[in-house]
């Protein structure tokens, strides 16, 4: 369908101007390659489309602006990260005020009350706790549900994404469960620690958890780190029956499904989890993350943790539920994340949607997009993928390179990986536009 010679040549055409309209993010890369590994603070950031990472000047709500003084709308959002917009006024205050008043302490803040009492009210269960990252809050909900099943294998997706967990990279090839391409110096074959299944296949659950050794479901409501994959009708009820029949405990990973609103896709969707883990933008972008459980697993914890050994037992870190952190969540949840923010966000990722689904159309491409709350993303298959197998195999790394920097080249900022576009509270419809304008002459360009 998409002529690859006549892609390559686009691509290239894209590239040249990229260069030739980035002079100083070129020679900062030039130069950071001399002290920074591969040129960039994290490896990640060579990810994006064009020769090199564009360097950032400042940012604010949906925008931001680089060293060459091109402004963009901003649809990666940090890849989530910064879904409460960028800097929100409110956040950047309390933020400042803290930093007055101190940092990290190893003591608990009132603030962290009032982070407690308004997670405890969103995805109604009872208990939290802090940690940095979202890898981290899923490794200690790991930890735990081994501890108190005293069963050893994590279930997850098949492509599912849930950060440097080692746990969660591996993949299924050939029926046979393996480390996912590209995985760095796994600790172990991932075979001994993951039972790995397809979404959306109660069957394959159900056969996955017989054998009574599976401690937790690592999951997300809907996958997102493979494309956007939505659930079938009923396919988390039957799943939940099966955790509950073998007594496997089931990890809501809400860290990018908070799209679905201020609770999640556990609260839109009813879900009842045994724990659910919220990070990236809960802090609007300074680092924290929280994991929250219900009666019966506290329970379960406390009667198996020691007060002598807390400290060295796996769980936690120095600086988790530092009073930074928390003085960043509880505004983020209480003035910036807030359900009138969802008000103003979900109705731009429909016409980001309907904007992208138009243009698919319009060029009779076999491509199709989907919307989970905030978030929307564009697939490269005929039909919605309902597994990650499925969506993995539709996936084309060189046209989405194309449409990432035909988008950056016109000023809108796609997440690097895959076509994910999420809003925040400050998107307008005319950001969107922009997005859907350069999405249609991009198609255009592709089937002339
Ligand atoms: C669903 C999900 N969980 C967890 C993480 C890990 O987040 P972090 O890299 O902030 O630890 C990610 C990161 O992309 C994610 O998409």
């Amino acid at each position: 369908m998409i002529d690859r010679q006549r892609l390559k040549e686009l691509s290239a055409r894209e590239e040249r101007k990229f260069i030739a309209e980035h002079p100083r993010s070129a020679e900062l890369y030039a130069r950071a390659k001399g002290s920074l590994l591969g040129g960039v603070p994290m490896n990640w950031m060579k990810k994006w489309a064009g020769a090199f990472p564009i360097f950032v000047a400042h940012a604010k709500g949906a925008h931001f602006t680089d060293v060459d003084g091109h402004e963009y709308v901003d649809l990666c959002l940090g890849d989530t990260g910064a879904m409460t917009g960028h800097s929100p006024d409110a956040t950047a205050e309390a933020v400042a005020k803290r930093v007055r008043e101190g940092i990290t302490l190893m003591l608990p803040t009132e603030d962290s009350l009032r982070v407690g009492e308004e997670l405890k009210r969103r995805f109604a269960l009872p208990y939290w706790q802090f940690a940095l990252t979202a890898t981290d809050a899923n490794r200690f909900a790991i930890r735990i549900a081994r501890e108190i099943t005293q069963r050893s294998k994590v279930l997850v997706y098949n492509y599912c994404y849930h950060g440097t967990v080692d746990e969660s990279f591996a993949t299924i090839q050939d029926g046979v469960v393996g480390p996912r391409r590209g995985n760095i110096g796994p600790p172990v074959n991932p075979r001994e620690t993951t039972r790995v299944i397809e979404f959306n296949d109660l069957n394959a659950l159900e056969d996955a958890l017989k054998q009574h050794d599976v401690a937790a479901i690592l999951a997300e409501p809907a996958m997102t780190n493979v494309g956007i994959i939505l659930p079938d009708e009923g396919y988390w009820k039957g799943a939940r029956e099966l955790t509950r029949r073998y007594g496997a405990l089931l990890i809501a990973d809400e860290t990018h499904t908070i799209c679905a609103g201020p609770g999640g896709c556990t609260r839109e969707w009813k879900l009842d989890p045994d724990f659910v883990v919220f990070g990236k933008p809960i802090g609007s972008g300074i680092p924290g993350s929280a994991y929250g459980v219900p009666e019966e697993v506290a329970r379960r914890i406390t009667a198996r943790v020691h007060l002598e050994d807390c400290d060295v037992g796996g769980i936690g870190g120095t600086l988790a539920g530092n009073a930074l952190s928390i003085a960043a969540m509880r505004v983020t949840l209480e003035k910036v994340l807030t359900a009138s923010a969802f008000e103003k966000m979900i109705p731009m990722a429909k016409l980001f949607n309907d904007g992208v689904a138009a243009g698919i159309k319009q060029h009779g491409l076999p491509w199709n997009v989907i919307q989970l709350g905030a978030r929307a993303e564009y697939h490269f298959s005929r039909k919605p993928p309902r597994n990650g197998g499925e969506s993995a195999a539709a996936a084309d790394f060189e046209l989405e390179r194309f449409l990432h920097l035909y988008a950056l080249n016109r000023g809108a900022l796609l997440t690097p990986f895959h076509n994910m576009a999420l809003m925040c509270p400050a998107t307008t419809e005319a950001d969107v536009d922009l997005h859907t304008r350069i999405f249609r002459e991009g198609a255009a360009e592709l089937v002339r």
